[in-house]
């Protein structure tokens, strides 16, 4: 198994990539702290996870809330002893609009859930990283991060915002025992967020949602979408030390959109 004795926390691990995340890393030996607002999904992947034989721990938190931040790592600690691996995957895509209709308000929430949540965490799991001269920190962005889409001004921006915070976080980690790598998705139609991605642009371009689902698809080399199962196996492989040499890298899992 490849992350026996490791202890990992999991954002937004209710539903979607996160839950798959969550489940991946337990199957392969990892005791799992799984965070989201919603008590109920957090707790059925817990049974899930348990009833595969595998350890997992729930805490109900916003990480754009500063006290809730710091319960997730509390609450990892109090049940699993350390934290080895960090996995900032909570997120809400926002407004899906122009630049211009945009609120100052809208803005701040995606840069509080999306980048805010994650450089907090990070910032409260390094110092034990580093005393314990091991860790991992994986950053789920986002193809939008580095293509240009219309109507995600704020959450391309807080996805690439994540990539800087990841370089920042290797160069700072190298020395010391700690990886920092993002993983960068294409459409992964199966979740909640890309279905309401896909309600909403049906909406503006007047069309139809399954149709654009099928032209996200088509853009890709492969020209289907990516499983969330294919996003947590890039996951796994990352927080592993099969990824011994690799830090500061964001790897895109996207079939084949961007090329950088
Ligand atoms: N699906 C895609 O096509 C795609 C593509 C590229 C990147 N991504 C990225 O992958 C990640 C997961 O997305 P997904 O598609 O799996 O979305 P999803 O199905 O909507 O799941 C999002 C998860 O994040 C949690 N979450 C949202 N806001 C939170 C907050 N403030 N505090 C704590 N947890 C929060 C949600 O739970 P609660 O609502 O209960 O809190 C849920 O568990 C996101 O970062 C997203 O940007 C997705």
């Amino acid at each position: 198994m490849l992350l026996e004795r490791r202890v990992a926390i999991v954002t937004g691990a209710g539903r979607g990539i996160g839950r798959a995340i969550a489940k991946r890393f337990a199957a392969e030996g990892a005791s799992v702290a799984l965070a989201a607002r919603t008590a109920a999904e957090t707790g059925a992947v817990a049974e899930e996870i348990r009833g595969a034989g595998g350890k997992a721990a729930t805490v109900t938190a916003d990480v754009a809330q500063t006290e809730d931040c710091e319960r997730i790592v509390k609450a990892a600690r109090d049940a699993f002893g350390a934290v080895h691996i960090l996995v900032n995957n909570a997120g809400i895509y926002g407004p899906v609009r122009p630049i211009e209709k945009i609120s100052l308000q809208e803005w701040d929430e995606v840069m509080a859930v999306n980048l805010r949540g994650a450089f907090q965490l990070a910032a409260l799991v390094l110092p034990h990283m580093y005393g314990q001269k091991s860790g991992v920190i994986l950053n789920i962005v986002s193809v939008a991060a580095k293509a240009a889409y219309q109507w995600s001004g704020a959450y391309s921006a807080s996805k690439a915002g994540l990539i800087g915070l990841t370089h920042t976080l290797a160069a700072e980690g190298a020395r010391k025992g700690v990886r920092a790598n993002a993983i960068a998705p294409g459409p992964v139609l199966e979740t909640d967020m890309s279905e309401k991605l896909r309600g909403e642009l049906a909406k503006f371009r007047r069309g139809d949602s399954s149709a654009i689902g099928a032209q996200m698809a088509e853009g890709t080399l492969q020209g289907r979408p990516q499983t969330t199962d294919e996003i947590a196996s890039a996951a796994l492989f990352l927080a592993s030390d099969l990824a011994s040499a690799i830090t500061g890298q964001t790897v895109n899992v996207d079939g084949g959109i961007v090329f950088y």
